[in-house]
């Protein structure tokens, strides 16, 4: 088989950068290692960037997004007995859509089938070959079988398991990771959300997080020990510790109901540099992880595919090296204040099992300091509703 691009990764980043190649006439095979229903299980994201709405338009699959998503112009900061709002409208004139991770992917999935895109799921054993030469190719097996394909670039978008950032030598890569002693335990529950903008909670008892999907389905967060297993939280426990942990005016409306899903993340800082090696070109959770607190993971995925895309059409299109050869330093640039804003809204909202007295008074002092400073909030907006591309 010969195609343009080989994307290796049937996730929300390598279905996002397959539509858009094809709108612009530039052809793609997805390789995906699972199946779609499996895909689509996974409960993640649920806050998108304007730079991410505006790729879904420009990749022609926005309208069920437009018609059933919620703009939100602010979030809710809760800490102690006191909660204030980030009116992110008043201070950038921007805001995020709330539209979950799993209907981006649908959206994708279901463009890309229309358009007759070619994904093949179940590959196994994916390798990528001579990505440093002018012709690399993928092999894969799929039901048995060995296959091939001949391509000019290769994009690795296998998430933080996948083989294509493990494919650049250990003396190209330069890898930067921080683990976090604690993780986060999600709930997805068919219940109308506590408060109709998102509540972040820095309670004594550590952080919690009310989010939503829509009208009648609510995803609760609370941060968790890493010994804790979803399996010893039985919803009971996992609403009462919620309550105690969200301001009472909320807790007072909590509409509580069976989990539909419960999972428990780990919390993760990395990058790993650079993005590019030859013509293979790494995106997303291929090559970072964030802590989930501000939700940037699925957009900092976003701003990849966006700079890779506008790189391969230029090439394509005029013959021009300079975006794809760009690639990894735009890239980076942005994926590293993507991680400082995760990684300062991790440490501000969760209580750390070493930590001193000291520091709390300095975790409380910048809570006071974001509530009663326009020029923190200004900051905490910008950042939250994304960073320009
Ligand atoms: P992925 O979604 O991981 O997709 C990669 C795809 O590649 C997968 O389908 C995988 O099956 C496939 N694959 C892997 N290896 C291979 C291989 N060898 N061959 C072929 N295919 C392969 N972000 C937020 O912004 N907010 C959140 O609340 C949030 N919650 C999260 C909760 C969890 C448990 C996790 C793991 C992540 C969460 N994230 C969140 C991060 C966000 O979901 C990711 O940033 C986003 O999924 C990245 O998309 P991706 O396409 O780069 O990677
Ligand atoms: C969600 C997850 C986040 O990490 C976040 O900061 C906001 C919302 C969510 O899953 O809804």
């Amino acid at each position: 088989m010969k195609t343009q691009v080989v994307i290796i990764g049937g996730g929300p980043s390598g279905l996002l950068l397959s539509q858009l190649l094809h709108r612009r006439g530039i052809e793609s095979i997805v390789l995906e290692r699972k199946t779609k229903d499996y895909v689509l299980g996974r409960i993640r994201a649920g806050v998108l960037e304007t730079g991410l709405v505006q790729l879904m338009e420009q990749a022609g699959c926005a309208t069920r997004m437009h018609a059933e998503g919620f703009i939100h112009s602010g979030t809710q900061i809760s800490y102690g007995t006191d909660i204030f709002r980030i009116d992110f409208a008043a201070h950038t004139g921007s805001n995020v859509m709330v539209y979950g991770q799993t209907e981006v992917t649908r959206d994708l999935y279901a463009a890309r089938e229309q358009a007759g895109g070619a994904i093949e799921f179940d590959a196994q054993d994916v390798a990528i070959h001579d990505a440093k030469s002018d012709r690399p190719y993928v092999s894969y097996r799929q039901g048995g079988r060995p296959h091939r394909i001949d391509c000019d670039f290769i994009a690795g978008c296998d998430g933080f398991h996948g083989i294509s950032r493990q494919s650049i030598p250990l003396d190209v890569r330069r890898e930067y990771e921080k683990i976090y002693p604690f993780g986060w335990l999600g709930i997805l529950s068919e219940t109308p959300p506590v408060n109709h903008e998102l509540i972040y909670s820095a309670s004594d008892r550590g952080f919690a997080l009310c989010s939503m999907r829509n009208e009648k389905l609510s995803r609760y967060y609370i941060q968790c020990s890493l010994s804790d297993k979803p399996e010893d939280w039985t919803d009971a426990a996992f609403w009462q510790e919620l309550i105690r942990r969200i301001p009472e005016s909320f807790a007072a409306n909590l509409v509580t109901g069976p989990s539909i899903e419960k999972s428990i993340a780990p919390l993760r800082s990395f990058v790993t540099e650079p993005m590019q090696w030859g013509r293979l070109f790494l995106c997303g959770d291929a090559a970072h992880i964030v802590p989930p607190t501000g939700a940037k993971g699925l957009n900092t995925a976003a701003s990849d595919v966006h700079y890779l895309f506008s790189g391969l059409t230029e090439f394509y299109e005029t013959g021009a090296r300079a975006g794809i050869d760009a690639y990894s330093g735009k890239a980076l640039a942005r994926v590293w204040k993507a991680e400082r804003f995760s990684w300062w809204f991790s440490s501000l909202m969760h209580r750390y099992p070493d930590q001193s007295d000291f520091d709390r008074k300095i975790q409380t002092a910048e809570l006071e300091y974001l509530r009663n400073s326009a020029a923190a909030q200004k900051v905490m907006a910008e950042n939250y509703v994304g960073l320009p591309y």
